[in-house]
């Protein structure tokens, strides 16, 4: 059975959760390598988990020919420059979201791995999930008619440390958190988002508008077809992890996610303790091990990868879009390339 090379660049949280699935629970799977800019924490990390090399960088990583594919975990802001020396080393690759935090970036990026002919999944991990899988195959199968309504919630426990938003290296809400949002509400709906209105705030923490940034956020959406939609974004839930997604349609209505995020409930003397997830590698652990046990299959099947650069393209173009009308307080036309009709007649890249 041919095995993939794998290395991944940035061990951070994410990353290393990628590393210890590839390591352990990818039989396909040749984890060859880690990278970080934090040498002495990449040495660690293979250290830990018996992978062979590590290095400083994604591009000394890239010049081993025995990786065949690189994951890129690195922050926002350095994903569209990891693709490009990725692809540019003629690697496939995985990236985290979002694909970056401009359209220029993206585009630059998307053209890179056109002109080396190589493959680019986008780590919208959601669609791997069991719980939106099962809502998934219900909305295609009919169950709840012609969606009309979407909403979707995604409240983080605790806000990131302020060096997160010091170090300046990943984008603002609408590019590290809604955009998985506004990716599941494309796929679920099968739709394109066509207009955005998004209300936020910076309410309890009024330090981090000096980074651009928001605590909260509230997504008013259009889409092609006709449906509408709303998401929220907030990173101080205090309780838990709390990600919820509701369809309305003609015929009915689909809850994914509860308050419960696990089916059971404790009763002691203070009453009933329903534990809720905590964070996104409790809550996704099993999307997170199906998106890469897919992504290693996928590469070594030769097939085209099932969330692909578009995808990522479109999200980002909703970002985009939220944080313009974020900056003018009036809804704001997602760009043109987003519209169903122009897929494949857009860039070469996307076709
Ligand atoms: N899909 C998801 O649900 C999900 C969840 C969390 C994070 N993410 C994404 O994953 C990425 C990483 O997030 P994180 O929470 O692990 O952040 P993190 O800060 O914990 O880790 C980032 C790592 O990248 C390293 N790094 C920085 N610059 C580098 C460079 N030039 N080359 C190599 N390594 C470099 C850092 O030293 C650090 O170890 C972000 O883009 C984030 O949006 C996705």
């Amino acid at each position: 059975m041919a095995t993939l090379g794998v290395g991944v660049a940035g061990v951070g949280e994410m990353g290393r959760r990628h590393v210890e699935n590839l390591r352990r629970s990818v039989p396909n799977a040749r984890l060859v390598a880690v990278a970080d800019v934090n040498s002495a924490h990449a040495a660690r990390v293979a250290g830990e988990l018996g992978i062979e090399h590590s290095f400083a960088g994604l591009e000394a990583m890239t010049e081993r020919s025995d990786v065949d594919a690189v994951v890129i975990a690195t922050p926002d802001k350095l994903h569209a420059e990891g693709i490009r020396i990725a692809a540019a080393a003629g690697k496939d690759i995985f990236c985290e979201k979002p694909l970056a935090t401009n359209l220029e970036d993206a585009h630059a990026a998307l053209a890179a791995v056109q002109r080396a002919g190589v493959r680019l999944q986008i780590g919208f991990m959601r669609r791997y999930d069991p719980a939106y899988l099962a809502a998934k195959k219900q909305i295609e199968d009919g169950d709840v008619g012609e969606p009309v309504l979407i909403k979707s919630i995604g409240r983080d426990k605790d806000p990131p440390p302020m060096a997160f938003y010091e170090a300046g290296l990943n984008g603002m809400l609408f590019y590290n958190n809604t955009i998985h949002d506004f990716d599941l509400v494309r796929w679920l709906l099968r739709d394109e988002v066509v207009e955005v209105h998004a209300y936020t705030t910076v309410a309890i923490h009024p330090r981090i508008a000096h980074y651009g940034d928001v605590v909260a956020a509230l997504v008013n959406l259009k889409f092609a077809r006709g449906a509408i939609g709303n998401i929220e974004s907030y990173i101080q839930a205090t309780y838990g992890y709390d990600v919820r997604t509701e369809i309305v349609g003609s015929r009915g209505s689909i809850f994914v996610g509860s308050l419960q995020q696990r089916p059971v409930t404790l009763f002691d003397a203070r009453g009933s303790l329903r534990p809720v997830a905590d964070q996104f590698l409790t809550r996704f652990a099993d999307a997170y091990l199906a998106e890469m046990q897919d992504f290693v299959e996928t590469m070594l099947g030769d097939r085209p990868p099932q969330v692909t650069a578009e995808d990522g393209l479109r999200a980002l173009e909703i970002a985009v879009a939220a944080e313009e009308s974020h900056r003018s307080s009036k809804p704001c036309a997602v760009e043109a390339g987003a519209r169903p009709e122009a897929i494949g007649t857009g860039p070469a890249h996307l076709r």
